[in-house]
């Protein structure tokens, strides 16, 4: 089926997540059973405190747990199951199907390879493109990322650019391959407060534009108001509390979902009605 011309309702979940489970080698369970779906265009987040399973639930979705975590239950990315596949299958899934971001830029790119380079590198492998199409391509996602003079900042390396830019050279190495789900983990953390918001306005605005759908992993609830529809809270790698952000920030019902939405709120008072990076504050949500 071609993107972007199915019908709003009925259409197939683009991802479907059903009692994932990650196991270490020593036999701990470090992702417990964890369940969710999403349709094109949908944002979810997924918020918990360090350790609690969220950046190996993204990783498992995407087939890319190290070695030594093993990875039970069933991922399925537009109908094709990701656990237990073999790395070809895999591959073309994350060619097609499945995108990450992660906190630090630098993780994505190679420091010795011009970025414009870089960004080439998924448009030959996924979309098949050649020679002047390639260069045109490569530019066309530096626009869509709103990275200024795209001819220019091709040609420069990675430590050449400030860390927004380079966090926009990774999003747009993302949506090179034009993934109908775009894993986003932490992918703001890293920057400083104005940067931030520039960040997040930029990857609502993409998902938007494409009805891509969107997991965000973050550790700030004032963040995934501003940026998601439904959140999955998380807590030694199982999901304790999952609803519209709206309905879990207004009536939390996990002791530790409330420690979470007081603190966020401790926070937006102290600041005065705005968090660092987010446009829209807790209570704002609260109040919809
Ligand atoms: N490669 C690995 N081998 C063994 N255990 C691991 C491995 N990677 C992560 N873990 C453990 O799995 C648990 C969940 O880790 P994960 O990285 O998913 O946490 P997280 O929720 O993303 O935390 P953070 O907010 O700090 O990024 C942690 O206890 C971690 O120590
Ligand atoms: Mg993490």
């Amino acid at each position: 089926m071609t993107r972007g011309d199915e019908p709003r309702t009925g259409e197939l979940p683009v991802l479907a997540v059903d009692g994932l489970t990650v196991m270490t080698s020593g036999g701990r369970r470090v992702v417990d059973d964890v369940s969710f779906t999403l349709r094109a265009g949908e944002r979810l987040g997924v918020i918990g405190e360090s350790g609690s399973g969220k950046s190996l639930t993204a990783l498992a979705v995407a087939g890319l747990l190290a070695p030594g975590l093993a990875a039970a239950g069933s991922v399925r990315l537009s109908g094709t199951e990701v656990i237990g596949a073999p790395e070809a299958t895999l591959n073309q899934v994350r060619g097609s199907s499945v995108s990450l971001v992660f906190q630090e830029p630098l993780t994505a790119l190679d420091p010795l390879m011009r970025v414009g380079h870089q960004i080439a590198g998924p448009l030959r492998r996924h979309r098949g493109l050649r020679g002047a199409a390639v260069h045109a391509a490569v530019l066309d996602l530096m626009r869509e990322v709103a990275l200024p003079e795209p001819e220019r900042l091709a040609r420069s390396f990675p430590h050449e650019m400030s860390g927004g830019q380079r966090q926009r050279v990774a999003i747009a190495m993302a949506l090179a391959c034009r993934p109908s789900v775009l894993i986003a983990d932490e992918p703001t953390t890293a920057l400083d407060v104005t940067v931030q918001a520039e960040i997040l306005e930029l990857l609502l605005r993409v998902v938007d534009e494409h009805r891509t759908a969107l997991v965000f992993v973050s550790h700030d609830m004032a963040v995934v108001s501003q940026v998601a529809e439904r959140v999955l809270v998380m807590r030694t790698g199982a999901v304790v509390e999952e609803g519209d952000v709206a309905d879990v920030i207004a009536a939390p019902r996990h002791p530790y979902t409330r420690s979470l939405v007081e603190s966020a709120r401790a926070l937006d008072a102290a600041l005065g009605g705005r968090p660092p990076g987010a446009g829209q504050d807790v209570t704002a949500v609260e109040r919809r």
